[in-house]
């Protein structure tokens, strides 16, 4: 009788286990279908493509024969970026438009969209724009945490509500992209960084929410989430908050600096292949599994990666938390080196 149950218990689990096994296999080696296969000839415009990491995307696309406007408020900026790309890629000038805007301004980036989609239609928006300040809550000027918030947030959301409409007219034939270049600190606290932290996890609520209302459409989201890259950023409070970096270096544990060039690379790659949430490190990894909620899986075979990784990584996280207690409950509180002045959206020149 025994022997009866397992023959036919056989007869139900073994096909069973050849579909789990088949679907599995078709998960892990389906090449997914390219969303937009290549560049050339395609209008990308980057907030922040003066510097950076909108600088290297700004340089990889040229590279691949796009078109590009590039958009930030410093002028002289702006042209040095233009000439480094068409020197050093042999690229034609006019392949390369400027505006210098605010992206914090409604008016002036609406308007400068429309002109650039004027000049070409725009086939992927980076948002890439953004701002930092080392200092603690209590610390922070109003005013700073005014202008983080509104660079960090409307300065994304503002080009993003000027191009949808723009996109939605040609969408059906042309597939586009929204890119918005989030942080680790979407996911996770950046000591010391006043309003950037939340800041970058509104844009993670931002980046989610537009993946679902463009679903109908053909117009891919993309959340590039990189962890600190070497940049004139990071350089920058380098500089002016060197014990906030180092007690940072110890909490997230070595706090490798990426490369912008690596970050780049990583973000085209995904947008080119909507794919929704990009991690640059093993510590974005982490966050990224651990911290998912409702944010789509990349791909099925991602969804079933994560299934298995979710408890040791969520073993991994309270690790790191506890070493994060030690480390801030025994170091001396970090103060910045010199008071940092306070910049207000008036007092940026827009043309400088
Ligand atoms: N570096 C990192 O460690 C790191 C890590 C994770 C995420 N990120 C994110 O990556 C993005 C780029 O950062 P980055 O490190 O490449 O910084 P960056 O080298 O300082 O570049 C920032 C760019 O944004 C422009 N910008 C700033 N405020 C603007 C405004 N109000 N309107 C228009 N343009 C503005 C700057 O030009 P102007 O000043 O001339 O306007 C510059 O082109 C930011 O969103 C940042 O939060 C950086």
């Amino acid at each position: 009788m025994a022997v009866q149950l397992d023959a036919s218990a056989l007869m139900w689990y073994a096909p069973l286990a050849v579909l789990v096994v088949g679907v599995a296999f078709w998960a892990l080696t389906r090449r997914p279908k390219m969303h937009i296969p290549s560049l050339k000839g395609k209008h990308v415009v980057i907030t922040g493509g003066s510097s950076g990491i909108g600088l290297c995307i700004a340089r990889q696309c040229a590279a691949e024969g796009a078109f590009l406007t590039l958009m930030a408020r410093t002028t002289s900026k702006l042209e040095d970026a233009k000439s480094q790309i068409v020197s050093s890629l042999n690229v034609p000038p006019d392949s390369i438009a400027l505006k210098s805007v605010d992206v914090s301004n409604a008016e002036a980036i609406s308007a400068a969209i429309t002109e650039s989609f004027a000049w070409r239609p725009i086939d992927v928006l980076i948002c890439s724009a953004g701002i930092l300040e080392a200092n603690f809550i209590d610390d922070a000027k109003p005013s700073k945490l005014e202008e983080i918030a509104r660079i960090n947030i409307l300065g994304v959301m503002f080009p993003i509500q000027a191009v949808i409409p723009l996109m939605k007219r040609r969408c059906k034939e042309h597939p586009s992209s929204i890119v918005i270049i989030g942080s680790l600190s979407s996911s996770i606290f950046l000591y010391g960084s006043n309003m950037y932290t939340p800041s970058k996890y509104a844009l993670k609520g931002l980046a989610e929410l537009l993946k679902f209302e463009l679903l109908p459409f053909n117009i891919g989201v993309t959340m590039s989430c990189p962890a600190f890259t070497q940049t004139p950023m990071l350089e920058e409070v380098e500089k002016e908050a060197t014990a906030f970096i180092q007690l940072g270096e110890r909490i997230y544990l070595g706090a490798k600096r990426e490369c912008p060039e690596q970050v780049a690379r990583l973000t085209i790659d995904a947008f080119k292949r909507n794919v929704f949430f990009v991690s640059t490190n093993l510590t974005g990894m982490l966050v990224r599994v651990t911290g998912r909620g409702f944010l789509p899986a990349e791909s099925f075979s991602t969804f079933l990666l994560e299934l298995i990784l979710v408890v040791p990584l969520r073993i991994l996280t309270y690790l790191w938390l506890l070493n994060a207690k030690h480390v801030l409950l025994t170091s001396e509180v970090p103060s910045l080196k010199k008071t940092q002045p306070t910049s207000s959206l008036a007092q940026k020149p827009v043309n400088s």
